[in-house]
C-alpha cells in the first residue's frame, strides 16, 4: 500500500487560530503527544516569529524524538537562518520556505513580477540546503495561480534542492474535482519529480478541506498537512483526525496507509482542547461528543444488536470508552431496557410498562435524561404499584 506521510501543524497553522496562544511548555506537551500518534512531520513553529516561538522551535528540535521537526521560514535569509538555528539539535530537521505564487498576491503583496517571485524562491531553498538537505517548498495561494507558473516554479525550486513541494489551498478556494486535475496536471508536467514528495495543505473556508485532502491522495499526492481538530486561520486546515479515519475506515477505496497510532486520537484531541482553548463541536466527525452517540430508538436497538449497523468506526479504536447511548425522546424499550440493568433494576413487565410510558412523558419536556432522571421515575412507578 502507498505510504502517506502525516505532516502535522498545529503547532504553526493550528497556533494562527484567532484567539489562541500557547507557551512554550504547551507547545512542547503538545509535540511529545504528537511523537506518540506517529506523525511524521511536526511544524514546530514560525521561529523569526517571536522569541518565545524561536524558543519553542529549539526545545522541540531537541527533546521531541521520533517526528522530523520542521520550521517555517519566508523566501528570505533572515528567516531561514532563524529557522536554521532553532532546529539546530534536531534529529531529523526540515525547513519549510514559501512565496505566494497567485496573481492577487504576487500584484498586491509582493508587488513582484513571476519572474521575481521565481527567483527568490529558488535562492531561498538553494540557500536552506546549508542547514540541511529536507527542505520543503511552498507555492503560496497555489489554488489560485496560474497552473503553468506553477510548473515553473516548481520545477525550479527542485532543481535548487526541494525535496517535497506543497500545494497550498491557502484561502480553502478549490474543490475536490478541480484539486485531483490541479495535482494530476503538477504530476504529468513537473518533468524532475523524481523522488520528490509531493504535499497538499488544505484550508476549510468552504468546509472542504478533508476533502480536498483525500481528493489529492487519490490523485497522487503523498503528504498532508494538517492539524488536531481542524484548528487554524479563518474555518481552519483540515483536520487531521478526519483524513487519517477516512483513510483507514476506506482503504478499501483509497488502497494507502499512514503511520499513525490511532489509539491515540481520543487523547491528542482532548489535549488540543484543552491547551488552547477552543472546544470540539458535539457535532464534530470521529473526534465530538456526539460522534459515536446514539438518540433514536431505531438506531438504538440496531447498535444494541450490533454496533456496526450505526457505526462505521470503532470509538474503541481511536482511544474513546465507546458507543454512548443516550436516552432522549426518540429512544426506544431497547434502550431503556439495557439503562435500567445498568442501574440494577429488575423490573416485570407491567412495571417496565409504566416506567417507559413515564419516560417518554418527561423525555417530552426534558432535553437530556440522566440516570438520576431515571432513578427518579423508577422510584415514582415502583412506589405506585
Ligand atoms: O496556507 C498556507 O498557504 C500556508 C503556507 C505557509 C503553507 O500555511
Ligand atoms: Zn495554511
Amino acid at each position: 500500500m502507498r505510504r502517506i506521510k502525516i505532516f502535522d501543524t498545529t503547532l504553526r497553522d493550528g497556533e494562527q487560530t484567532p484567539g489562541v496562544s500557547l507557551t512554550v511548555e504547551e507547545k512542547v506537551e503538545i509535540a511529545k503527544q504528537l511523537a506518540r500518534l506517529n506523525v511524521d512531520i511536526i511544524e514546530a513553529g514560525f521561529p523569526i516569529s517571536s522569541p518565545g516561538e524561536f524558543e519553542a522551535v529549539s526545545r522541540i528540535a531537541r527533546e521531541v524524538e521520533g517526528p522530523t521537526i520542521a520550521a517555517l521560514a519566508r523566501a528570505v535569509k533572515k528567516d531561514i537562518d532563524r529557522a536554521g538555528e532553532a532546529l539546530k539539535d534536531a534529529e531529523k530537521k526540515r525547513i519549510h520556505t514559501f512565496i505566494a505564487t497567485s496573481q492577487i498576491h504576487m500584484k498586491y503583496k509582493l508587488r513582484k513580477s513571476p519572474e521575481e517571485v521565481r527567483k527568490l524562491a529558488v535562492e531561498a531553498v538553494e540557500y536552506a540546503t546549508k542547514y540541511t538537505d529536507d527542505i520543503e517548498f511552498s507555492a503560496e495561494d497555489a489554488t489560485r495561480s496560474d497552473w503553468d507558473f506553477l510548473v515553473e516554479i516548481y520545477e525550479a525550486v527542485i532543481d535548487a534542492g526541494a525535496t517535497t513541494i506543497n500545494i497550498p489551498d491557502t484561502v480553502g478556494y478549490t474543490t475536490p474535482e478541480e484539486f485531483y486535475e490541479l495535482i494530476r496536471y503538477l504530476k504529468k508536467n513537473i518533468t524532475n519529480l523524481n523522488g520528490v514528495t509531493i504535499s497538499v495543505h488544505c484550508h476549510d473556508d468552504l468546509g472542504l478541506a478533508v476533502a480536498n485532502s483525500l481528493s489529492a491522495i487519490r490523485a497522487g499526492a503523498n503528504q498532508v498537512e494538517v492539524t488536531v481538530n481542524g484548528i487554524g486561520e479563518r474555518a481552519g486546515n483540515a483536520a487531521l483526525e478526519e483524513v487519517v479515519v477516512a483513510l483507514d475506515t476506506r482503504k478499501d477505496f483509497y488502497k494507502v496507509e499512514t503511520g499513525i497510532n490511532l489509539s491515540e486520537i481520543a487523547r491528542t484531541s482532548r489535549l488540543v482542547a484543552h491547551l488552547t482553548g477552543i472546544e470540539v463541536p458535539p457535532n464534530k466527525a470521529v473526534v465530538g461528543a456526539n460522534a459515536f452517540a446514539h438518540e433514536s430508538g431505531i438506531h438504538q436497538d440496531g447498535v444494541l444488536k450490533e454496533r456496526t449497523t450505526y457505526e462505521i468506526i470503532d470509538p474503541k479504536k481511536l482511544g474513546f470508552s465507546g458507543s454512548k447511548i443516550v436516552l432522549g425522546k426518540h429512544s426506544g424499550r431497547h434502550a431503556f431496557r439495557k439503562k435500567l440493568e445498568e442501574l440494577g433494576y429488575k423490573l416485570n413487565e407491567e412495571e417496565f410498562e409504566r416506567a417507559f410510558a413515564k419516560f417518554k412523558e418527561v423525555a417530552d419536556r426534558k432535553k437530556g435524561i440522566t440516570d438520576l432522571d431515571i432513578e427518579a421515575i423508577i422510584q415514582e412507578e415502583l412506589g405506585k404499584g
